[in-house]
């Protein structure tokens, strides 16, 4: 069982929820679940209302889409990841639809809309684990991105899995209790 960190100041039961798990179980998500995730995602704030976030997705069901996923997956993150039974990997459009700008707020509304999508999954009772360790190489060589679209994260999503079936390392990090700086440390002035 993870153990519960020290709130400094009380927090949304579903923020409280979330961790980045890497051992989950095989229960499937729902196909509705899934689509609420990415609905939370939709509604999310962003610069000029750009919406700059695609994404792809896939579960089991879809063995070779899924398969296509978890290939793009550096070692360290296939050890554990094959577990989650949807992968998805998020993008940003890098450049405004209207004007053809630079859009230098994508990253940021990207995370916002991840952040939504990580919410409602602590609500449905799923756990989101985002991951930098893939390859953008071989995300361009399994599939076909349109011009415009950067690959920022996967992501593996499931429910909570047996932390005993994980590599000894790995199962150590896995029931260890989050860190944070203080509250304190984060005020710069
Ligand atoms: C953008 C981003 C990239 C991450 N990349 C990886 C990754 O490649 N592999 C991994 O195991 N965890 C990855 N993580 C998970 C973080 O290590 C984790 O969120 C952090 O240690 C805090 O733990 P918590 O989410 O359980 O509170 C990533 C998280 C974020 C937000």
């Amino acid at each position: 069982m993870k153990p519960k960190p020290d709130f400094q100041h009380p927090i949304h039961e579903f923020l409280q929820k979330r961790w980045s798990p890497r051992s989950f179980s095989d229960k499937p998500i729902k196909h509705e679940y899934l689509l609420s995730l990415f609905e939370a995602a939709r509604w999310a704030a962003s610069a000029m209302n750009e919406q700059p976030w695609r994404f792809i997705y896939a579960d089991k069901s879809d063995k070779d889409k899924y398969n296509k996923l978890f290939n793009c997956l550096v070692d360290a993150n296939k050890l554990w990841a094959g577990t989650a039974p949807v992968l998805v990997i998020s993008f940003i459009k890098t450049h405004f639809e209207k004007n053809n700008e630079k859009n230098k707020w994508a990253m940021h509304d990207l995370g916002l809309a991840i952040g939504n999508l990580t919410i409602q999954a602590s609500s449905l009772g799923l756990y989101v684990h985002n991951m930098a360790g893939f390859s953008i190489e071989i995300v361009k060589k399994e599939f076909d991105i349109p011009d415009g679209l950067e690959p920022i994260t996967m992501i593996a999503i499931g429910y909570l899995g047996n932390p005993d079936l994980l590599s000894e390392k790995l199962k150590e990090r896995e029931i260890a209790i989050q860190q944070r700086k203080p509250l304190n440390e984060l005020f710069i002035n």
